[in-house]
């Protein structure tokens, strides 16, 4: 069931958990990650970059997820979600599509411009009953850190200014940098657990964190005990789909290439990742099933079993 991004994190707020926004780029990974969500009954969020859209057509992606999420996932919340816009017109494209949330990240900006691209964005998107997610501070990137570019104060959200952003933007949704980065790099040793208690006291938007995909257990709860309601995973699942394409590739005879033996593998690598991760964010099992719809889920999964 295609539903609020907002929706789905205030809940998860409200219930103490997080719930994990997965990146796609095809259908194997779309697939992995519904698949996965209906297993285990947890709400997701589904999310697409602007590469992506360059990569497999922006309306061609956005339909293999809301036909996937509809067709094997109907009674799931799975919200679908723009990945880190960098301008007003690709969040105006996603809300055309028919996105229900869009990140505009205004994050490298100073403040000033920052609520002011992400005010405009709101404005819109909010006129059209979409929500939208902006990002204070900035999260960076593996390039970053491998040059040593990272000065982790300048980097990270000051709280004061949170309460500032959030009420003069409207946003729906808030990613915090408290010393996470993207990628599978080393980050700050310890994450600023203090400075992301101020943030949540500052604010009442849901708070998300990206960059985490590599963190484990321990950092998870630390975090979701002091307010983080979604983490962004790409890293974790990208990985997971390679790795099982270089293992199935190297096992088999280059004559005889399976396409379907290498990309179907690949996505149950993928699966096992998501799952894993729902159970981490302790979202799994958080979708109360009643008996009408507990008749449409043995459907389904007797028709997933078959193919
Ligand atoms: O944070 C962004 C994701 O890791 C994916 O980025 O699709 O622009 O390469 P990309
Ligand atoms: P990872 O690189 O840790 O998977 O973070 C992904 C992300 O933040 C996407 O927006
Ligand atoms: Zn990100």
């Amino acid at each position: 069931m295609i539903t609020s991004v907002k929706e789905i994190l205030t809940k998860a707020k409200e219930g103490g958990y997080a719930v994990g926004a997965f990146n796609t780029t095809n259908m194997e990974t779309t697939r992995a990650i519904i698949e996965a969500a209906q297993q285990l009954r947890s709400p997701v969020i589904i999310q697409i970059t602007e590469k992506t859209m360059e990569y497999a057509g922006g309306r061609q992606i956005f339909n293999i997820v809301k036909n996937m999420a509809e067709m094997y996932a109907p009674e799931i919340p799975i919200g679908i979600h723009l990945d880190h816009g960098k301008s007003f017109d690709i969040c105006k494209r996603c809300v055309e599509i028919g996105f229900n949330s869009v990140m505009i990240d205004g994050s490298r900006k100073n403040l000033k411009d920052n609520i002011s691209i992400t005010k405009n964005v709101v404005d819109y998107a909010h006129s059209e009953g979409i929500d939208v997610q902006g990002e204070l501070g900035s999260v960076p990137y593996i390039g970053e850190m491998e040059a040593g570019e990272v000065d982790w104060d300048n980097y990270m959200t000051l709280p004061k200014e949170a309460a500032e952003f959030v009420e003069e933007t409207g946003i729906d949704t808030l990613a915090v940098a408290i010393g996470n980065a993207h990628g599978f790099v080393k980050e700050r040793s310890v994450p600023d657990y203090d400075r992301l208690v101020r943030i949540v006291d500052n604010v009442s938007v849901p708070i998300v964190l990206h960059g985490a995909s590599d963190w484990e257990k321990d950092r998870i709860d630390e975090v979701v005990s002091r307010g983080v309601s979604c983490f962004n995973v790409d890293t974790a699942t990208r990985v997971a789909f390679i790795n099982s394409i270089i293992k199935t590739v190297k096992s088999q005879n280059e004559v005889s290439f399976d396409i379907r033996k290498i990309l179907g593998d690949a996505q149950e690598e993928v699966k096992k990742t998501v799952m894993k991760k729902m159970e981490d964010f302790c979202s799994s099992g958080k979708c109360v099933v009643t008996n009408d719809i507990q008749v449409e889920v043995d459907r389904i999964s007797a028709e997933i079993g078959e193919e």
